[in-house]
């Protein structure tokens, strides 16, 4: 597990099979503060957020209930993109499809099911995939999930309760969300700061945007949450592309991010070799967008 100093602040990666105890002193090795650390499971939290649209953007959920709109692509290169500049990112595969861990190369690994089912610790399931880029994988048995949750009372907190002793140890984490609106998109929504909705510049893919933000809007009482449009895969060479694009521009304004993903034959390349589309060609015009993407939202 990730403990910090009290102090200073300093983190520190700590095996917890070395100590029999769940609480326990250590001494800080950089500031010789000494302070407690407590490793016995928390008590579930179900407290309500402020009534107010909440501005932090460090738990991001990617979420389009319309299918193959660039959700997982999304995840995983403006995860990448954001861990350039130093900050470290974490990816949830939120999805039973598992796409995002077989982009990564992850298959088989444990996944959030199998830290449900106490079969293993979270932060011993988290894959460090590249230098600050980290991977909380899914698997088939993530399937299971929805059915052994829906019996708890707070099943929509399952995955928010699971990040709140992790969620300190990285700067942002983004969750890929399966194309269907049951368990694991509202899920996701609660446990999240801020929402991007991809969609691409297609008359259909309307409807996925409107679907998401009801949901969005249904749960706001409870969790208010802002988010933003992302279009992807746009083809400049389509017109309809381009009419769709200045409707949706016209009906959301601001809500819609001003970076946009070109349709790229580099991000099905770079996938083919389990890569981020920079780490195969930096120079790809998909490449220069995610990174454009990540700067727009380290501003807002
Ligand atoms: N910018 C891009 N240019 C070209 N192809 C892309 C781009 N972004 C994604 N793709 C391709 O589009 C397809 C769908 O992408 P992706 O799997 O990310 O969508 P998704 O919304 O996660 O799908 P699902 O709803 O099934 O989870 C994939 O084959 C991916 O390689
Ligand atoms: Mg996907």
């Amino acid at each position: 597990m990730i403990i910090t100093c009290d102090k200073c602040k300093t983190r520190f990666q700590f095996d917890i099979r070395l100590i029999k105890k769940t609480l326990f002193k250590v001494r800080c090795s950089k500031c010789k503060h000494i302070f407690s650390v407590d490793t016995q499971p928390k008590e579930e939290v179900y407290e309500l957020r402020n009534p107010h649209i909440d501005t932090e953007k460090k738990i991001i959920a990617v979420c389009n209930h319309k299918g193959g709109v660039a959700k997982t692509s999304t995840v995983l290169n403006l995860g990448a993109s954001l861990s350039l500049s130093g900050k470290r990112i974490l990816l949830i595969d939120f999805d039973v499809q598992a796409n995002l861990s077989l982009l990564l190369g992850q298959k088989n690994s444990a996944s959030f099911y199998e830290i449900i089912q106490k079969e293993t610790d979270i932060l011993a399931a988290i894959k460090n995939i590249q230098p600050n880029l980290y991977l909380l994988p899914s698997n088939t048995k993530m399937a299971l999930l929805a059915k052994r949750c829906l019996q708890q009372k707070y099943f929509g907190y399952v995955l928010r309760n699971a990040l709140e002793p992790i969620k300190d140890s990285f700067d942002t984490i983004l969750i890929d969300t399966p194309p269907s609106i049951k368990f694991f998109t509202p899920n996701a929504l609660i446990a999240a700061d801020f929402v991007i909705i991809p969609t691409q510049s297609e008359f259909l893919s309307m409807n996925g945007v409107l679907q998401t933000e009801n949901i969005i809007k249904a749960l706001s009482k409870l969790h208010p949450l802002n988010y933003k449009i992302l279009m992807t895969l746009f083809d400049e060479k389509d017109t309809a592309s381009k009419v769709i694009y200045s409707k949706l521009k016209k009906k959301y304004a601001d809500k819609i991010f001003n970076t946009m993903i070109s349709l790229d034959p580099k991000m099905r390349e770079s996938q083919i070799i389990n890569k981020p589309v920079m780490s195969y060609d930096s120079q790809a015009i998909s490449a220069l967008q995610y990174q454009a993407l990540a700067k727009e939202i380290e501003l807002m």
